[in-house]
């Protein structure tokens, strides 16, 4: 476990710079947890207190009950091991070959040579790099050199992996393999994870919990679920938007409203549901036990830790009454409803 206990990291360039503000975290073992944030909002200095790379100014920095803020040079060396990280711009030693650049950090260890190879070699065949033992880094892709930078980071069997943008230099694709590796990694290995990122499908897509940082501080934090679900700062949904731009669908479907056969007189609703209701049966229902005449305008489902949360744009049509009573329907339903206006004006529908 991981826990940061009022960390504060202050640097003095013409005055104090709170990087790091008074932040409390608990990170539990085997955890993919994310920290999200603008460029600047603290996250590279929050991270680097996990391994005392950056010694908090404030606080207590503590990894499995060790208080690291209280260690000798020498303890830190050790507690560091346990501790790999990796970065965005793979920090590889480009004059050695891959092999080499794995060996690295069992240059001090009890290993024989042969035991060494045969690590480094595991290692490689873990990141699917086996093949590439005699590669110099300028002649590997991007995904490639953050695969051989993980193997690295996994020679003295840590507990805990920290990536620091480590997808941000890389295109969507390979993104997407390099989070696939690292989930691999943290359920066959049972290391935890710590991501930052600025990106939210990054979040989305292998982290169990989040924190959102603004100016050194964290805003808001909790289970991917609940975050997507019910955001509580306008920057996270900003963040969620960038992510699944829902909001964005919603706005052109209504200033194009007047394209998509819908009457003054019909009802728009933004509808969100999670869990196993679906919008498939709802649509029926509404149809058959109320006689309205519903009509998908917009909608996306995504599947948040197993969870499937959908939204809808629906128009009803129909009488007041039918409309209102199928309203009150769904409002049992635990799905969550909202009436939607339609502007008169640009674009909308007389
Ligand atoms: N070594 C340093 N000396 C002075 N200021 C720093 C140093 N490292 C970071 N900062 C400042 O601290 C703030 C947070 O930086 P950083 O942790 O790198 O943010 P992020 O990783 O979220 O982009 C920024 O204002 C940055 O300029
Ligand atoms: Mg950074």
């Amino acid at each position: 476990m991981i826990e940061l206990q009022d960390v504060s990291v202050i640097f003095d360039n013409k005055g104090p710079i709170h990087a790091v503000d008074n932040v409390n975290l608990s990170i539990n073992d085997g955890e993919v947890f994310g920290i999200i944030g603008y460029s600047g909002a603290g996250k590279s200095t929050l991270v680097r207190t996990i391994n005392m790379l950056q010694p908090p100014t404030k606080g207590h920095v503590k990894v499995n009950q060790q208080d690291l803020t209280t260690l000798s040079v020498k303890e830190l060396r050790q507690v560091r091991k346990k501790i790999g990280m990796i970065f965005q711009h793979f920090n590889l030693m480009n004059a050695r070959n891959v092999f080499d650049n794995v060996a690295f950090p069992l240059k001090h260890s009890h290993l024989s040579k042969n035991e060494k190879s045969e690590k480094v070699l595991s290692l490689l065949k873990l990141v699917g790099l086996d093949d590439k033992a005699n590669a110099y880094p300028s002649q590997l892709s991007g995904g490639q050199k953050q695969r051989v930078a993980i193997a690295r980071a996994l020679a003295n069997d840590p507990n805990v992996l920290l990536c620091d943008e480590a997808t941000s230099a890389l295109d969507p694709k390979t993104t997407t393999s390099i989070l696939e590796l690292l989930k691999s990694v943290n359920q066959k290995l049972g290391i935890t994870i710590v991501i930052i990122t600025h990106e939210m499908t990054v979040i989305k897509e292998i982290c169990d919990r989040v924190a959102v940082m603004e100016s050194g501080k964290v805003i808001e934090q909790g289970s991917i679920f609940n975050i997507f679900s019910e955001p509580q700062h306008a920057l996270t949904r900003d963040f969620i938007e960038s992510a699944s731009p829902v909001e964005k669908g919603i706005k052109k479907v209504i200033e194009h409203a007047h394209l998509l056969n819908i009457h003054a007189d019909d009802q728009i609703l933004r509808v969100s549901f999670a869990g196993t209701s679906t919008g498939d049966a709802l649509i029926a229902t509404l149809a058959n036990k109320f006689g309205v005449q519903p009509n998908i305008l917009f909608g996306q489902v995504e599947i948040l830790q197993d969870t499937p949360v959908g939204t809808l744009l629906l128009s009803l049509r129909g009488d007041r009454e039918a409309i209102d009573a199928a309203i009150d329907y769904m409002d049992n339903q635990q799905i969550s409803v909202q009436r939607l206006e339609l502007s008169t004006h640009e674009g909308g529908v007389k």
